[in-house]
């Protein structure tokens, strides 16, 4: 499967270095091209020349060669590699790669990379546990760096813990799923709708509510990454566009309305992940409403209820898959919804569950499906969840 694959190899400082000649070698067997690079610490773990030997490629580790002044290009590495595997990837090289600090060549080529990125953690359980680490982790897993996480087990240190580098065979696996996962939806056009709408009271004050547009944001890199178009409309978030994401950002529900409504023709799926506003000021203020003793009342009207304009419009080809995000009857108003709204599925979240909803990084979803089907799952992280709700939908398109 990584026949012909180019796969860049970084190594970091770190005693389960040696695990990685075992990881290049293995991937050489698989057929894939390989080149590693270094840094300086690394080479004291293990040597350039047993790196270059496995890989039967001269091996990275300064930025130029100082005999003749030869400049490796990160830049050239990041557009050559089909996928970037950091293994190991110490708590020091984690955290660098995390708040982009580029002071040697693994970390300019990370900040050079196009593609997929698999970081393979090894440290002591100590270095793993510590909140440095794992908001490290949590914002590199943001920036959609793949995270492995590392087993528990006997520690270099003579400790049990979590912190020992997954073992290559595991790594290989991983990468190879990235790559079938990739084509899986290849040729399909997806929609997605994201975070939270503002609807206008005056110039200054809006009525909003409290998505992130997390959920949906990392619904549409997961479909991006499996090769799918992904039109992404979203309310207002301070998330970037995921890589190959058409974003298109609106603020009110009307507007999403007509955005979602007006690219739905080409799409072979829409994910209606927003927060839509339910009601919406029937007049907006042109100017700032001034505050005054007495009560003051906003007549509200209802919004368009996108979700439901689509599962009207669509046509036999086109699915359409719904949120609920609830409070109470959790299950029962969820498949409610699948009904009213002429869904295929339906992603319950509740937030009577610690972990999900709003805001957060983590979900914890039902999904139920039209036939009645109904799966639960545990709390874990966005990118996760979305690797699922993903994975269900491309066995049904
Ligand atoms: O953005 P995050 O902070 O990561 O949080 C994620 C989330 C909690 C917002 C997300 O997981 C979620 O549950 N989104 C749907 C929230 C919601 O509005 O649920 P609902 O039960 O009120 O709506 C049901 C469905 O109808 C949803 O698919 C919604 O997008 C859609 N809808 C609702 C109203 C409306 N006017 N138009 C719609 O399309």
């Amino acid at each position: 499967m990584l026949k012909g694959k180019h796969i860049l190899v970084g190594v970091s400082g770190g005693i389960a270095a040696y695990k990685a000649a075992i990881l290049v070698r293995a991937l050489v067997k698989e057929g894939a091209e390989v080149r590693v690079v270094m840094t300086p610490m690394a080479k004291h773990f293990i040597t350039p020349l047993t790196m270059a030997t496995v890989s039967k490629h001269s091996v990275l580790t300064d930025f130029y060669n100082p005999e003749n002044g030869d400049w490796n290009s990160h830049v050239s590495l990041g557009l050559w590699a089909d996928a970037y595997i950091v293994a190991p990837a110490t708590a020091n090289t984690l955290a660098k790669m995390a708040h982009g600090i580029a002071d040697n060549l693994l970390l300019t080529t990370y900040l050079s990379m196009r593609c997929p990125v698999v970081a393979a953690p090894a440290m002591d359980m100590d270095m793993w546990n510590h909140p440095a680490t794992q908001s490290n982790l949590q914002t590199l897993q943001k920036h959609g760096v793949h995270i492995i996480e590392p087993p528990a087990g006997e520690l270099a240190s003579g400790l049990e813990g979590k912190g020992r580098m997954e073992e290559p065979e595991r790594i290989i696996a991983f990468v190879e799923q990235l790559f079938v996962k990739k084509k899986s939806l290849a040729g399909k056009t997806i929609l997605v709708t994201a975070g939270p709408t503002y609807e206008a009271i005056d110039p200054v004050r809006f009525i909003g509510n409290h998505s992130s547009g997390k959920m949906g944001y990392a619904l549409a890199e997961s479909l991006a990454n499996r090769g799918a178009q992904v039109l992404l409309v979203s309310g207002p978030t301070s998330l970037p566009a995921p890589q190959g994401v058409e974003l298109v950002r609106v603020t009110a529900a009307a507007e999403m309305y007509a955005a979602v409504t007006e690219r739905f023709d080409k799409a072979d799926a829409a994910i209606l992940c927003a927060a839509v506003a339910d009601y919406t000021p029937e007049k907006k203020s042109t100017h700032k409403i001034k505050r005054e003793k007495e009560p003051l009342s906003i007549a509200l009207k209802p919004t368009i209820d996108i979700a439901a304009a689509l599962g009207k419009q669509k046509k036999k080809n086109q699915w359409t898959v719904g949120f609920a995000l609830e409070t109470d009857n959790e299950l029962a108003n969820a498949k409610k919804k699948l009904q009213t709204k002429n869904l295929d599925m339906i992603v319950l979240n509740s937030l009577n569950d610690e972990g999900a909803g709003f805001g957060g990084d983590t979900n914890k979803i039902t999904i139920i499906k039209k036939d009645g089907t109904v799966a639960a799952y545990p709390v874990q992280p966005k990118q996760k969840v979305a690797e699922i709700i993903v994975d269900t939908i491309a066995k049904m398109c």
